[in-house]
């Protein structure tokens, strides 16, 4: 979504900066502006300024700078758009797409169309055509009911039965086409079904729309076992979680989170009705919220056995930590995933696994005992050693006291021991950590450069193209006296060029360079880098002289780099290299 240059600094004007971060922590006065304890990396001494006349923060310590927005979006762990959304209903202000303009239009056709769609395949399910894709669900183990309940349905092995009813129903192409219903084809731009010779899973979200679907083949060559909606204006794998609008209402606390939608519904089937599944995509922050949002207290975890379930059960524990739920884990043993489980072993031994669901922290102890022989000292010191490490990177103290009294009765060590050495590896982890952060500050910017990697290749030219971009920022009139001397390939270092490139298209094309418009284009980390750009190009005047530097020495580079072309030239190509000069002459 595209939002208008008005409508963000509408947003910015009403959410001053000092309001919003002083919902987070605490801020401290300095004269016309603030200071507090950066919330983006530990430390006691407060290094993170808010700068009242730009409206933007700035951490010494670890670099994470920008507007509201950006603050939002590394706080909050939000995209860019999710971090508009977030301050505009904070300000009372409704988003362009909430409103009755082209964006709401647009959604609702396509809800339109999907719902009229799910109808078509759950019809075409029941019809004779569809016998194969009703036996197949049958074969699996669903019942009429359960296929009623979900709107399975049914998409045969046809280019255009889907595009044709559609359209009969006044639906053009290109609508069908942004719904992800129909592809336009390379050859002849004729529009055709999106999904064939499949069975059909609609998406709904928990008001009941039909946002998606995901369709599992079950003939034909196409090697893709499960195809879903591409990204639309109402379809987001990154925020969608299949058959919620089921779990919501379970009545439980706690969710169950799968890795297919077929295990959904088999879980559904066998009375867990508080079951859901991410979509082709791995657990995002936006989904954790959203089972927070939903008022789940604890996730179990049933990923698939295989090693690709256990690292995505890794990720997931962290990301659901975040917004404060408590993960268990679920191993499934001998089946591949929780659908193979219930047929196998039936319901009442898969209640028995979600009985015995460990809680990730201890599922993690669990792990290094399973890993460790503690029978000899070597054995018994390094699982200690382990177990220290892990324990200390447990949040709550609670939790680590009992960690700690757990491991102490296991291998026969005093508590007061492994308390001690608990407290020292946090003690260290603070100490290093505050170290790299002052070796980042000593080192200045061009160390360890993560957004840009290729700053510490060329430290002279990345000065300069630092301080043309800030130039760009303060004086944007200014770009045609530079892009009359030097051009985007003067810039040896690739984001700096990007960036410089996009500052040149904004400003021909009379647009505002705010961070809050780039923030579309980058990610929060970019931002702050671009950020600390603008704030170091205030620390000088804004003089032609300077300016002329930066200019000198990116043509001195570009002198450079043609010699260096000229010496790696093979005997041919310097021959129509000097011909090439002669003729310019
Ligand atoms: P699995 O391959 O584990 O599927 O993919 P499954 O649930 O066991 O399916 P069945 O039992 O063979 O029918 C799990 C999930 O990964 C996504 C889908 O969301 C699927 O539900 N996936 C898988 C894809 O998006 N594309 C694929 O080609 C495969
Ligand atoms: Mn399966």
């Amino acid at each position: 979504m595209k939002l208008s240059e008005d409508f963000l600094s509408r947003i910015k004007d009403s959410n001053d900066i000092y309001d919003v971060i002083s919902n987070y922590v605490p801020l401290k006065k300095t004269g016309t502006d603030y200071v507090c304890n950066c919330p983006f990396h530990s430390e006691k001494t407060p290094s993170c300024h808010i700068y009242m006349s730009t409206q933007s923060f700035y951490c010494f310590g670890c670099g994470a700078a920008g507007d509201v927005i950006n603050f939002i979006r590394l706080y909050e762990h939000l995209g860019y758009v999710e971090a508009v959304r977030f301050l505009a209903q904070r300000a009372g202000i409704p988003m362009p797409d909430d409103g009755g303009e082209d964006g709401a239009r647009i959604r609702a056709r396509i809800l339109e169309m999907n719902r009229e769609a799910g109808k078509f395949y759950h019809k075409l399910l029941f019809s004779p055509q569809g016998k194969e894709g009703l036996d197949y669900l049958l074969g699996r183990g669903l019942t009429i009911h359960t296929i009623r309940l979900y709107g399975l349905g049914y998409a045969p092995n046809d280019w255009s039965l889907l595009r044709n009813h559609l359209n009969s129903l006044g639906f053009s192409d290109d609508e069908i086409v942004e719904a992800s219903l129909g592809v336009k084809s390379q050859k002849n731009n004729n529009t055709y079904d999106f999904f064939r010779y499949r069975v059909m899973f609609p998406f709904f979200d928990t008001r009941g729309n039909i946002v998606g679907f995901s369709g599992r083949v079950i003939g034909g060559d196409d090697t893709r076992k499960y195809l879903n909606t591409k990204a639309t204006p109402v379809y987001n794998k990154s925020t969608y979680l299949y058959s919620m609008n089921h779990a919501k209402n379970s009545g439980k606390s706690s969710l169950i989170m799968c890795e297919g939608n077929l295990d959904v519904i088999s879980m559904f089937q066998a009375g867990f009705t508080n079951a859901a599944a991410t979509c082709g995509t791995a657990i995002t922050d936006s989904h954790a919220r959203a089972i927070a949002n939903q008022n789940f207290k604890e996730v179990v975890l049933a990923y698939d056995s295989d090693d690709a379930g256990k690292k995505a059960t890794a990720r997931a524990i962290n990301i659901l930590d975040k917004v404060g739920i408590n993960t268990k884990i679920l191993q499934i043993k001998g089946a591949k995933d929780p659908d193979e489980f219930i047929k196998k072993y039936g319901s009442d031994a898969f209640s028995l696994q979600i009985d015995k669901a460990v809680p990730a922290m201890e599922f993690e102890l669990e792990k290094i005992k399973a890993e460790s022989d503690i029978t000899n000292p070597q054995g018994k010191a390094d699982f200690l050693k382990r177990c220290v490490a892990f324990i200390s990177t447990v949040h709550s103290p609670i939790d680590r006291a009992v960690y700690i009294a757990d491991v102490s009765t296991y291998c026969d060590i005093g508590r007061a021991t492994i308390e001690a050495s608990v407290e020292q590896a946090i003690r260290r982890q603070n100490r290093s950590r505050e170290n790299d952060m002052q070796q980042e500050i000593l080192s200045g910017a061009n160390r360890k450069d993560k957004v840009n990697p290729e700053a510490a290749k060329y430290p002279a030219e990345v000065e300069a193209e630092r301080g043309i971009i800030a130039y760009l920022f303060h004086s944007p009139d200014f770009l045609k006296k530079i892009t009359e001397k030097i051009t985007p390939d003067d810039f040896p270092t690739e984001f700096n060029r990007r960036l410089f490139i996009e500052l040149c298209i904004l400003i021909e094309g009379g647009e505002s360079t705010d961070l809050s418009v780039l923030g579309e284009s980058h990610e929060p980390n970019e931002i702050s880098a671009i950020t600390k750009i603008i704030k170091d190009g205030n620390t000088l005047p804004y003089s032609i002289d300077r300016l002329n530097d930066y200019i000198t020495n990116l043509l001195k580079f570009r002198e450079k780099k043609s010699q260096k072309e000229i010496k790696d030239m093979s005997a041919s190509e310097l021959l129509a290299y000097a011909n090439k000069m002669k003729e310019k002459k």
